[in-house]
Formats: structure tokens, C-alpha cells, sequence
């Protein structure tokens, strides 16, 4: 396809009038648009794909981008680049707003080489991720990309190390967000790994280190891209996705959700939500919510609809680990930051996963000022081979030290069951929750009256007369003494019994009387997570 401005080549531009030299830069610029030519753009239609500029018209409020660097062209001149150098260089960069708050954008255009990233499409994105730290602004990343530059070899993979310098740099300065909306090799998949949260679109999104050809060659193993890297591989096996959508419009519309839940950087405090639930609404249904029987699951997204704002709960992660629950909510308009264990899978067990999941969770509100609720109903760490092969005891210290060091407002319910190392994990008032209180319904012991009675009584359980009756003595006993909160409350270790019907005001005053809270670790180049 030749250049738009094809009647100005040759010409001087020195020796334009005004009116020509506008002639030249309206073409340019209409030019710079083209992206890869119009077959490559229907080719990207046709796989449901927008294209480039379609994404950030989606993404930003009406209007408000502002594009840097249009005119880029790349350098190369080996394997018949030289012939090819679209301005932009398959990359749109630059800043628009969200509800009215800035943001620093890059979108990568798929029809030209692949999105492949060059050294010069690398710089694009580079000068946006300093814009976005300089200017405490968060950095949303809109990838589809076939990786570093094939044609430009070490020079490609240099600009992808700078934009993984950066992406470490700026993390827990600005939230980074990545969407993932296209085959994404290589590069194109660590940038957004480093990155604080990742979108998936079903059907189109792939993440791979590479893809399914280079698989067979190597490990001779036969898999569709679906199954290496398709988002439900990513959302339920491997964790690398946080968010799956439908549609691209669907997951550019999920990124401006969950921006309402964040602050700009980590100096600024979270947008307020703009709910009408009322602060002191209290919910007598919640006394219902945990049955009699301690074994007997429920699900914990009914306890957290009932208490966050206006029932709207943005869950982070919702395909992986079920058996904890992540996300964002806001509690009398403050944007918090909730973690709970869910009794309806694998009881709420912590696992290997569910660890981990929590711990990157916690330690992403600890550095953006978002204050840490967690729901409590835990039988504890989950034993096996399996697990311990599999370092449960190195991931469940992940957790750990994520609420151990976090500084943030730490608020704590004990619906039911904390037991064992998981009562101090999860919260608890000794690694510096703020305020931590029990329902009625709390178990709060070193493990279940079961396995404590098996210990403690088994030599006396077996000698008895009634082994069946001893043992059910000997746990009614323990329940009695210890399936109950107000050992703990007489410890001052939970500040408070509480009607599980208050449980939403009550975290609102205590949300409220943190606001000042001022907490800090002792100074370090940093501490060491149990990676
Ligand atoms: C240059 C590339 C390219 C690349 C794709 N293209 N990837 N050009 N460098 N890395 C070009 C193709 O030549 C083609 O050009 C156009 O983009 C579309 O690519 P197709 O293969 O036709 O598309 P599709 O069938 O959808 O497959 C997409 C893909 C595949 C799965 C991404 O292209 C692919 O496997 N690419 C290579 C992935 C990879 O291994 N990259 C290097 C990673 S190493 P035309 O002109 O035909 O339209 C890396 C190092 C970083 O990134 C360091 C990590 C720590």
C-alpha cells in the first residue's frame, strides 16, 4: 500500500507554505492510523479482535486521549524492514482519562508485524511507563503481541528489558494493569506477569512463553493454544490471569470497574465509591448464615453481598483457588480490600494456592493504601504428601509475611472456625490487625475438638469401657472450653463478640478510625517473602 502522502514525497518541506505543511501533517497523520493496511485490520476483525485505536476508544473516557509519538518509525534495515516502516511502529501510546482521572496507555497493533516489539516500539513504551510513575498515574498495557522483534534480535530483546526494569520499578508506585488480547508470546506475556493485574478475553487470548509449534520441537508434546494458554487455562490452573471476559469490550469496560477501587499511586488514598447503601445498615439475615453444624459449608459471597456496599463485590481471581476469596469492595464508601476463606471449597482450607493467591493479593492493597478486611472461617493449613512435597510450609509463609509486614488498615471476622497456625495467619489481632472481632459462632482453638481429642485422650478413649461415649464426652469437654470466642476475647485477642447482623457498621466506625493510622516497618532495602 503506498504512503498517503506519496504528492509529498520529494518535496521540500523548508519550501512548503503553511497550508501545504498542514496538507502534509493531516496525511501523515491520517497515515499514521492505517496501522498494518486494511486486509490485516478485517483479518483482526473477522477473529473478533478491535484494533488498536478501537481498544483505547473503548477504554477511555470519550475524547480524552492524547497520543505521544505517532510518528515513530523503526530502524531496521535486515530482512526487508527497511522496506516497511509504519509511523507508530505497531504501538499507539499515550494518556487519556478514566472517570476523569489520568491514566498512561499503550496499545499494541497487532496488523503491524505481529506487534511484535522493536527497540524503537519498546522506547513508545517506555516513555509512557516514566510518564505514568513521574505523574502518580496508574499504567494500562493493552497487549497483542507476537514478542520481541524477530528481525531486530538482541536489540528487540533489549527494549523488552527495559520495559521489565520499569514494570518492576513502577510496581507498588502506580497500579499496572495488563490486558492480554491476542496471541501473546514470549516478552509479551512477562511485561504483564510483573504487572499487578491481568485480563483475559475468551476465544482470543493466548499467554505462553511460546507457542504450540516450538512445544512440539521441544517437549514433543501436542497441545492446542487453547490448552497451553488459552484463559481458562489461565484463570484456573495457572493463576497468571486475574480477570476473564467475554469480549474485549467486556474486559476494557472491567478496567475502568476496577480502577474505581484504586488510587492513582501509592501516595493518594482510593477513590471514595459513589454507593447510597446507608453506613449503619444492619442485617439480621447474617445471623442465619453459619449453620449449627461446624461441618456443614455455606458460601461465603453471600456473607460479603450482604455486607460490602450496594452488594457489589469485584472479585480478583475467581476461577483459581476457590477456596479463598479475593477482591475489592467498598464498606461505607471506603475502597477496601477483602480476603475470605470459603467454607463451601475444600472447607477453606489454606493450600498451596490459595496462599499464594491471598499473598499477592494482600501485599498489592498493603502498597496502594487499600485497607485489608478478611472473613475468617478456617480448619487450617492442608496436610498431605501432596502439599508438602509441593512446599505448602514455604507458599503458606507467603502468607504470612504478606499480613505480617502489611501496614494498612487490618480489619478481622471470625465467622467460624480459626484454627491452628491459620488463626494467626489470617489477620489475627498478634501480627497487627487493628480490629479484630469474633461472631457468636467462633471455634477458636489449636485444632478441631476431633483431632484434639484423638491426641490428647486417645490412650484413655481406648481403655474405656464405651470408647464411643468417652470420646463424645471428651469433645463435648473441648467444644465446651474451646469452640467458642470468649477465651480468646477474655485474652483481648478479638476486641469484641459481636451480632453478626452489625457486622457492617461495625467495620465502618472501625474503617473510620483508621483513617489516620500511621504504621511503619523497620527501615530496609526490603524484607525476604518466602518466593
Ligand atoms: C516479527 C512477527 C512476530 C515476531 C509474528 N510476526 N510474531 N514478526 N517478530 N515475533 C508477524 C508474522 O510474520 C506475520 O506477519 C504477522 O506477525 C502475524 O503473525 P501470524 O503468525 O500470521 O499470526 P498467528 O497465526 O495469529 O500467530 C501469532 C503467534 C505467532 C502465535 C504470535 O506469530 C508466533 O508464534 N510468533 C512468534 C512468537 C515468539 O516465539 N516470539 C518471540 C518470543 S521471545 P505478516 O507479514 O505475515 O502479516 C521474546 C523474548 C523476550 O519475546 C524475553 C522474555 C524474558
Amino acid at each position: 500500500m503506498p504512503p498517503l502522502d506519496a504528492p509529498f514525497r520529494g518535496a521540500l518541506i523548508s519550501r512548503m507554505s503553511m497550508q501545504e505543511k498542514l496538507d502534509l501533517l493531516a496525511r501523515r497523520r491520517e497515515e499514521s492510523e492505517q496501522g498494518g493496511g486494511a486486509a490485516r485490520l478485517k483479518a483482526q476483525h473477522d477473529k473478533g479482535k478491535l484494533s488498536a485505536r478501537e481498544r483505547l476508544d473503548a477504554l477511555l473516557d470519550e475524547g480524552s486521549f492524547v497520543e505521544l509519538d505517532r510518528f515513530v518509525t523503526h530502524r531496521s534495515t535486515d530482512f526487508g524492514l527497511g522496506e516497511q516502516r509504519p509511523y507508530g511502529d505497531g504501538v499507539v501510546t499515550g494518556f487519556g482519562r478514566i472517570d476523569g482521572r489520568l491514566v498512561y496507555v499503550f496499545s499494541q497493533d497487532f496488523t503491524v508485524f505481529g506487534g511484535s516489539l522493536s527497540e524503537t516500539h519498546a522506547r513508545k513504551i517506555c516513555k509512557v511507563m516514566d510518564l505514568a510513575v513521574r505523574n502518580g498515574a496508574p499504567m494500562i498495557g493493552l497487549n497483542d503481541s507476537g514478542g520481541a522483534r524477530i528481525q531486530e534480535g538482541v536489540v528487540s530483546l533489549g527494549g523488552y528489558a527495559e520495559i521489565f526494569l520499569r514494570n518492576t520499578m513502577a510496581s507498588g508506585v502506580v497500579p499496572q494493569i495488563s490486558a492480554i488480547l491476542g496471541p501473546c508470546a514470549g516478552g509479551a506475556v512477562y511485561s504483564p506477569a510483573i504487572t499487578d493485574f491481568v485480563y483475559m478475553v475468551r476465544g482470543t487470548s493466548y499467554m505462553f512463553v511460546t507457542g504450540p509449534s516450538v512445544v512440539k520441537t521441544v517437549t514433543h508434546e501436542e497441545v492446542t493454544m487453547e490448552e497451553l494458554g488459552g484463559a481458562a487455562t489461565h484463570a484456573e490452573i495457572s493463576g497468571v490471569s486475574h480477570f476473564t471476559c467475554s469480549s474485549e469490550l467486556e474486559c476494557l469496560d472491567g478496567i475502568r470497574k476496577l480502577l474505581r477501587f484504586l488510587p492513582s499511586n501509592n501516595v493518594d488514598a482510593p477513590p471514595r465509591g459513589a454507593g447510597t447503601d446507608p453506613r449503619d445498615r444492619r442485617d439480621e439475615g447474617l445471623r442465619d448464615l453459619v449453620p449449627d453444624s461446624p461441618n456443614k459449608p455455606y458460601d461465603m459471597h453471600e456473607l460479603l453481598r450482604r455486607v460490602v456496599d450496594d452488594g457489589d463485590f469485584l472479585e480478583v481471581q475467581a476461577d483459581y483457588a476457590q477456596n479463598i476469596i479475593c477482591g475489592f469492595a467498598h464498606l461505607g464508601g471506603f475502597s477496601v480490600g477483602v480476603v475470605a476463606n470459603q467454607p463451601a471449597v475444600l472447607a477453606g482450607v489454606l493450600d498451596i494456592q490459595a496462599s499464594t493467591k491471598a499473598a499477592r493479593f494482600i501485599r498489592f492493597c498493603d502498597a496502594f493504601n487499600v485497607p485489608i478486611v478478611t472473613f475468617e472461617d478456617v480448619p487450617g493449613f492442608m496436610p498431605g504428601l501432596a502439599q508438602e512435597h509441593g512446599g505448602i510450609i514455604r507458599h503458606g509463609a507467603k502468607l504470612l509475611f504478606a499480613y505480617c509486614e502489611a501496614t494498612v488498615p487490618k480489619l478481622t471476622v471470625i465467622a467460624r472456625k480459626a484454627y491452628g497456625g491459620a488463626y494467626d495467619v489470617m489477620s489475627s489481632r498478634h501480627i497487627r490487625g487493628d480490629y479484630n472481632v469474633a461472631w457468636p459462632t467462633a471455634e477458636i482453638a489449636v485444632m478441631g475438638p476431633k483431632g484434639a481429642v484423638d491426641i490428647l485422650f486417645r490412650k484413655e478413649i481406648a481403655d474405656a469401657d464405651d470408647p464411643t461415649a468417652a470420646a463424645e464426652q471428651r469433645v463435648a469437654e473441648y467444644a465446651e472450653k474451646f469452640a467458642n470466642p470468649y477465651v480468646a476475647a477474655a485474652h483481648g485477642y478479638v476486641d469484641d463478640i459481636i451480632d453478626p447482623a452489625d457486622t457492617r457498621p461495625r467495620l465502618i466506625d472501625a474503617l473510620e478510625s483508621l483513617q489516620g493510622k500511621r504504621d511503619r516497618n523497620p527501615p530496609k532495602k526490603h524484607g525476604n517473602i518466602p518466593l
